[in-house]
């Protein structure tokens, strides 16, 4: 049987996974912890990759071409740009850029860098099974870009960059790395994140309230949709 990874960055994005799956097998690779575990008769491979891109390219690697994972979800919490987003409120990205790769004084677009695109878009597929579980909850579900960057942002003037530079709606630090790696090895991947803050002067306080919160939403809501994928 085929394998679905899923990951977040932090521990606590994955410990009310942890809490709700079976048969767990923790497996140590690579200065990392990696869960082997069932749900609802699912394959897992369940990991937090530590924050940011690198590691949670690392990770994102390691749960494809280690653990044979064929299918990769992302949970966890990201702060709003979009201001019909609220604290948590859950957004799904239809893509992902990364908005502080930066070489535009050689003539690219933010973003981009030679062979690489801007935006790498998520697999419509996963992102119907949301619409099915968020319909089924009448839970309200955005779909927009997600912005991605090594930077806790807590600026509304790097807000309002990231904004009009990708028009993107939330931010975080680990979902276009992910996608990066994703796209590249052919796994489809998702991305779901309830919002933390608003990525304001507040941003760290508001973080510091909610992100447990609001990582349980996401970690919740993508537990209902491993029971609608076909494995
Ligand atoms: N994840 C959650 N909130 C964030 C913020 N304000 N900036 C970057 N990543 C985040």
């Amino acid at each position: 049987m085929s394998k679905i990874a899923i990951m977040g960055a932090m521990p606590e994005e994955i410990a009310p996974l942890l809490k709700k799956v079976e048969n767990i097998k923790k497996v140590e690779y690579a200065n990392n912890a990696y869960y082997q575990a069932t749900y609802k008769g699912k394959e897992l491979v369940i990991a937090y990759s530590k924050i940011g891109k690198v590691f949670s390219s690392l990770t994102a690697s390691t749960l494809i071409e280690k653990f044979g994972c064929s299918t990769l979800l992302f949970s966890g919490v990201a702060g709003a740009i979009n201001p019909s987003l609220h604290i948590g409120d859950l957004i799904i990205a239809d893509k992902l850029c990364q908005h502080d790769l930066d070489i535009t004084i050689f003539g690219h677009p933010h973003g981009f860098v030679p062979e690489g695109a801007v935006f790498v878009e998520t697999d419509i597929r996963l992102r119907e099974i949301a619409k099915v579980v968020a319909e089924k909850n009448e839970l309200t579900l955005i779909e927009g870009t997600i912005a991605t960057g090594d930077q806790f942002v807590a600026s509304n003037e790097r807000k309002e960059f990231i904004l009009s530079t990708f028009k993107a709606d939330a931010i975080e630090m680990e979902g276009a790395s992910v996608a990066t790696v994703c796209d590249a090895l052919n796994v489809p991947f998702f991305v779901l994140r309830a919002i933390s803050d608003t990525a304001n002067d507040d941003a760290g306080m508001d973080f510091d309230e909610f992100m447990v919160g609001s990582a349980i939403i996401s970690a919740n809501f993508i537990l209902e949709m491993v029971e609608n994928i076909d494995q």
